[in-house]
């Protein structure tokens, strides 16, 4: 089949790539000229494992190709994907969805009839009827099909998320659109990956509703590891106890510093304020929200307090930045509103992370990266790993203690057990288990 992708950030070029590797003819588009020069150069724009032997694979075999011609691009395509950005609009927290219209009318202008336009861009309910009435209005007589079709993929993981999804969604009425998904989809459910059809607003808050389902449960799981530091109990021992029952399930139950991306806090919002205007308040994913900003800050002041509550003159050294592994993606990263609560409270704040510093100098430009986890710990008063990278999995827990003046390990990541980081001769903090 013929697919065009509009917009080549990480859904766009993760989704064209896999595409193109089922055996699809794929053209990823975007208006960023230096971009597409770039993908053309076999440079990624982002960092995910995977993704450049992928491009290049499909690239050498002629299925897959980059362009800013979105006119040449969609014509003749049996399915014409929008997978543009979605940000959080500036003062409102909706959902901007100027790109999307933007990429609907060119689409509209150009493709042929019986193509399939796709919304893959997380978007709020109502807006495939937008988007067909955009397309409707440059082209009154033109057969088409809006479907809406949301992405579940995890920066980092996205690759095998894409192969081996738990389920594809779609939303359209259309049996046509339907056949034409099939097809797209084919090699996935031959691996047995379920098809979901349902109708296109139901596919729009599926999307909204799964993310703050699993930010929800990330956040209750926090509150937890807070509740088990007040009463002696190990959060890690709560969430293996209730994870097992088959109705609550295992995932997404890791307490941590708070969810960051760029997925969960925005959709988050968009979903509440969607909630608000139309006189439905989803007043847990409030609570959900409220929680997650405070706790990051909180964040921050645990680290001060484990320096006994006076960070003044001290130098503190994070090791990660971004805001899960394997991304160098900064939005919303924890790490933010750590650095800084530790700098209002006086602190000089070194860091380290294998590969979010160029984006994270950008943000944090008061924070002086270094070359290596030890690097950052040399002279420090306290240490806190904020990131669970692979690579701070398996620190010499005595050497770090050895280059650093003081001797605080905050693991917000709870990635070493309290009797290692003893061993070790440090004063251990982690995330709800009570030292
Ligand atoms: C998330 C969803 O998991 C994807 O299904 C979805 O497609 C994507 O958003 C999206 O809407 O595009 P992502 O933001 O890449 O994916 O990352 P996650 O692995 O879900 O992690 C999000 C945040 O939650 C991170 O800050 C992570 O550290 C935190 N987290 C996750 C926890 O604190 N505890 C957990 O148990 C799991």
């Amino acid at each position: 089949m013929k697919i065009a992708m509009i917009g080549s950030g990480y859904v766009g070029l993760v989704s064209g790539a896999c595409f193109a590797d089922f055996g699809h003819d794929v053209v990823c588009v975007d208006k960023d000229q230096s971009k597409i020069d770039r993908l053309n150069a076999n440079i990624m724009p982002i960092y995910e494992p995977g993704l450049d032997a992928l491009v290049k694979t499909n690239v050498d075999a002629g299925r897959l190709s980059f362009s800013t011609d979105l006119a040449g691009s969609v014509k003749g395509c049996d399915a014409v994907f929008i997978a543009v950005g979605t940000p959080s609009r500036r003062g409102d927290g909706h959902a901007d969805l100027s790109y999307v219209y933007a990429a609907a009318k060119e689409i509209g202008e150009a493709i042929d009839p019986k193509t399939v336009v796709v919304t893959k861009s997380t978007v709020p309910v109502g807006t495939g009827d937008e988007v067909e009435r955009i397309i409707r209005d440059v082209r009154p007589d033109l057969e088409f099909e809006v479907v809406s079709n949301p992405e579940f993929l995890r920066e980092g993981a996205a690759i095998g998320d894409f192969k081996r999804p738990d389920r594809i969604v779609v939303g359209t009425d259309t049996e046509w659109a339907r056949e034409v998904m099939r097809g797209v989809y084919r090699p996935l459910f031959l691996n047995e990956s379920p098809i979901l059809f349902t109708s296109r607003r139901s596919s729009e808050l599926i999307k909204y509703a799964a993310n703050a389902f699993l930010a929800t449960k990330i956040t209750f799981i926090n509150e937890m590891a807070d509740l088990c530091e007040k009463l002696g109990a190990n959060v890690q021992d709560v969430s293996r106890g209730i994870g097992l029952d088959n109705r609550i399930g295992s995932k997404f139950l890791h307490a941590g510093p708070g969810y960051g991306g760029s997925c969960f806090p925005k959709d988050t919002l968009a979903l509440l304020k969607t909630a608000q205007d139309n006189d439905t308040p989803v007043r847990i994913v409030e609570a959900v929200v409220q929680a997650n900003d405070l706790r990051k800050r909180a964040m921050g002041r645990k680290i001060v307090n484990a320096l006994g509550g006076d960070a003044r003159g001290k130098r503190i050294a994070l090791l990660g930045l971004t805001f899960k592994p394997n991304t160098d993606d900064m939005r919303d990263a924890p790490s933010i509103a750590i650095v800084q609560t530790l700098i209002d409270a006086g602190a000089e704040v070194y860091a380290h992370d294998p590969e979010g510093m160029e984006e994270a100098a950008k943000i944090l430009p008061q924070v002086k990266m270094t070359e290596s986890a030890y690097a950052a710990a040399q002279g420090a008063d306290a240490v806190a790993i904020v990131t669970e990278w692979d690579a701070y999995r398996a620190l010499d827990l005595a050497k770090l203690k050895g280059v650093m003046k003081g001797d605080v390990l905050v693991d917000l990541r709870n990635i070493y057990r309290p009797e290692e980081g003893a061993k070790a001769g440090f004063d251990y903090y982690s995330v709800g288990r009570s030292c």
